[in-house]
């Protein structure tokens, strides 16, 4: 096995923070969010090779075709420090806010998703 990712599914009180665009548009509605609870690459394979970049594409795939079915605003992570946190703005995503253990909440919303597929 190269690598993997898992989702599930989320959602953001509204006294959470959360991103304001989300905020604007579900009002004080939760906010539904599909989440990555997890993504790793086989240690040898790490960096430079493309596979996590090709895992998130892969996520970002699986969340249309969940916004398809359900409502959501779009795909959320928590980066574990910084360095991650520059990786996935790479990958689109934007911050968000601080976890109290310092991981950095991070989403990218379906617009920027189908941005992202379409570039
Ligand atoms: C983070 C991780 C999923 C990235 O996947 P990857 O296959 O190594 O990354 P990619 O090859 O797709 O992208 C690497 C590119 O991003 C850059 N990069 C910046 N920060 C990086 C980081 N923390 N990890 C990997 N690449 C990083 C690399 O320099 C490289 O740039 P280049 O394409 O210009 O050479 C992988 O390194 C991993 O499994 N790490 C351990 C587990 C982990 O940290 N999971 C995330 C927890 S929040």
């Amino acid at each position: 096995m190269f690598g993997f990712y898992t989702l599930s599914l989320m959602s953001l009180r509204p006294e959470d923070a959360s991103p304001d665009e989300a905020q604007a548009k579900f009002g004080s509605w939760a906010i539904p969010l599909v989440y990555l609870g997890q993504i790793g690459v086989h240690q040898e394979y790490q960096r430079g090779h493309g596979i996590g970049s090709t895992l998130m594409t892969h996520a970002f795939e699986r969340t249309l075709e969940i916004a398809n079915l359900a409502g959501t605003f779009g795909l959320a992570l928590d980066a574990i420090d910084e360095d991650r946190a520059q990786w996935y703005e790479r990958l689109s995503f934007d911050r968000y806010g601080v976890e109290q253990d310092g991981r950095i909440k991070m989403v990218c919303s379906l617009n920027i998703i189908k941005q992202a597929l379409a570039s």
